[in-house]
């Protein structure tokens, strides 16, 4: 689907009209995949609009950025206050918000430092990334015949433009094939995630996880499930997960802010337990929702309202 335009896009502390951001072809992100970004979800909450983890996203851009020695000259608390204002500014609900830093123009060679730092923010409105039936039906997905990035070779803890080639690789072999998604093995064979979320399975009443070890990034919603299962007293592990652990385990469901929490209903055509969600992946995906929505009351802070008052343009 299309991107469906907003008024106004945040640009190294000011707001700029959507059309107005634009970059040279010869800027360095361009040709070399220099960007780091987040993707963000805001909430239509009973209480208003809530920027869902906000304050984690704003981290670990930083984060990001930091790995490529790119120096920012923003805090969390003024990443966090630009986001909100600008959900705000262009009178949004539920929407979805993307930082991104990059290098811009300047020098045309490798290397990045030379070239400006420049900060966009957008926000958009975005529904169910794997269509509007995954949440509640579930997913078909394959194990990639692309491994995810080496430790060692693009760093998978940054969220970083360039590591997306890989991701695209997983996602475009897996639509041709007619999955709706590609897992991942890491270099070692074991399960790492798909091109865009993090991946859980339940197997004798536990739930497992990849660790960050194996290529995966440090996903905010697998760090929210973790926690929510905490709450519901399900046990919880990290694990290296061997690749055939997929086609025995009781239940597999891929998290994520696009994916949220979307159960998967078979593996290269194995069937997933009953082929439905199961009984796990159903109660975390409730306590997900009821927490996102504001039906539950936010016990971690984990919302933002966008009403927040926070300065966010110099
Ligand atoms: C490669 C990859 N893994 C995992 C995730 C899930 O991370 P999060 O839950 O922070 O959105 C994403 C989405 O950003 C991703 O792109």
């Amino acid at each position: 689907m299309p991107v469906q335009k907003t008024e106004k896009i945040w640009h190294n502390g000011k707001f700029i009209h959507w059309d107005d951001a634009k970059l040279h072809v010869l800027s360095h992100v361009v040709s070399y995949g220099s960007g780091v970004f987040e993707g963000i979800r805001c909430y239509q909450t009973l209480q208003g609009p809530a920027i869902f983890r906000l304050r984690e996203h704003m981290q670990r851009l930083i984060n990001s950025a930091r790995i490529y020695r790119m120096e920012l000259p923003y805090s969390v608390d003024e990443f966090s206050g630009a986001a909100c204002e600008l959900v705000r500014v262009n009178k949004m609900g539920a929407c979805y918000v993307k930082p991104i830093v990059l290098r811009g123009y300047g020098e045309v060679g490798v290397n990045p430092l030379t070239s400006p730092i420049e900060i966009y923010m957008a926000c958009w409105n975005w529904g169910a990334y794997l269509g509007p039936e995954a949440l509640a039906k579930g997913v078909d997905v394959c194990v990639s015949s692309w491994t995810r990035i080496a430790p060692n070779t693009l760093p998978a803890m940054s969220k970083a433009a360039a590591n997306y080639m890989n991701s695209q690789l997983i996602r475009m072999e897996a639509s041709i094939n007619g999955f709706a998604e590609g897992v991942a093995l890491d270099s070692d064979g074991h399960v790492s995630e798909g091109s865009g979320m993090n991946i859980f399975l339940v197997h004798d009443g536990t739930l497992y996880t990849p660790p960050l070890a194996t290529s995966i990034l440090p996903g905010i919603t697998r760090d929210t499930v973790m926690k929510l299962a905490a709450d519901l007293h399900i046990p919880a592990k990290e694990a290296v997960i061997p690749r055939e652990m997929l086609y025995v385990a009781d239940e597999v469901f891929f998290v994520g802010t696009a994916v949220e929490v979307t159960p998967i209903r078979s593996v290269d055509k194995i069937v997933v337990g009953k082929g439905v969600a199961g009984p796990i992946t159903r109660q975390l995906q409730q306590e997900f929702f009821a927490v996102t929505s504001g039906k539950t009351p936010d016990r971690h802070n984990w919302l933002t309202p966008v009403s927040a008052p926070v300065a966010a343009t110099r």
